[in-house]
């Protein structure tokens, strides 16, 4: 089969990978967020990019820059700014993965000026942001869809349901339980689960390496048919 035997298994492939947190807006200021590195996403990039395909990196904020030039990066802060980038390009994709650590809620208010300290409690109201994965789920033809769990609890109960509710084809669940592993660190313990609810348990490696497995994974999808 084509390039497999060649350095550039992934040449002619388009993929579309999100990255890092979303910060959602409570005033000119503040933001609500979370401590993604978007360390994950850009090693997949770049490993994508190296074996030969054309990237789209739809990256929330990071310090992290794109090591291979033909990367096409796409810079956006919240939620609904990752949504709209995404769907300007999944059409036009053969494989989309969500490595983004994307804000569940959003204020339901953004305040214009910024909120004066007063009363000894405060709240803010929340509501629902757009579930990016579970809209390309919706509308995926063709495409390779690779999402990410982060379960603290019934892990691979938990990973199985996304799979049948976002329309997955493969799920890369994170174990947090492992001590090297996770958010601000320069490894993961993952399990791979695909929609035949096959479970491949993989060794904590370095996040290089977890995107190197996960290329892998796209690889077979194309040329073991
Ligand atoms: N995701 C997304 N858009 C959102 C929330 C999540 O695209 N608004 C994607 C993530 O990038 C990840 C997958 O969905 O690939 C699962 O994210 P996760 O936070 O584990 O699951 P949720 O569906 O948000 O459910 P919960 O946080 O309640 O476990
Ligand atoms: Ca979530």
């Amino acid at each position: 089969e084509a390039d497999l035997e060649s350095k550039l298994p992934l040449k002619g492939k388009k993929i579309l990978i999100t990255a890092g947190p979303t910060y959602e807006a409570i005033d000119p200021v503040r933001f609500i967020g979370n401590h993604s590195s978007g360390k994950m996403g850009f090693d997949i990039a770049n490993e994508a990019a190296n074996l030969g395909a054309s990237v789209v990196l739809v990256a929330g904020p990071t310090h992290f820059k794109a090591k291979n030039s033909s990367i096409e990066v796409i810079n956006v802060v919240s939620a609904e700014e990752m949504y709209a980038a995404c769907h300007l390009h999944f059409d036009a994709v053969d494989v989309a993965i969500a490595a983004a650590a994307v804000a569940d809620y959003k204020p339901k208010v953004v305040a214009v000026q910024k909120i004066k300290k007063a009363p000894e409690t405060f709240s803010i109201e929340l509501e629902k942001t757009k579930d990016i994965l579970l809209s390309l789920g919706a509308i995926k033809k063709n495409q390779f869809l690779i999402g990410f769990a982060l379960e603290t609890e019934n892990e691979i109960e938990n990973a199985k349901l996304k799979i049948q509710k976002k329309n997955l084809d493969l799920i890369v669940l994170n174990s947090l339980q492992d001590e090297g592993a996770g958010f601000q660190k320069p490894t993961n313990k993952v399990t791979f689960i695909d929609n035949s609810f096959q479970i491949e348990p993989m060794e904590l490696k370095s996040k290089e390496s977890v995107a190197v497995d996960i290329l892998n994974k796209v690889i077979s999808h194309f040329y073991e048919k």
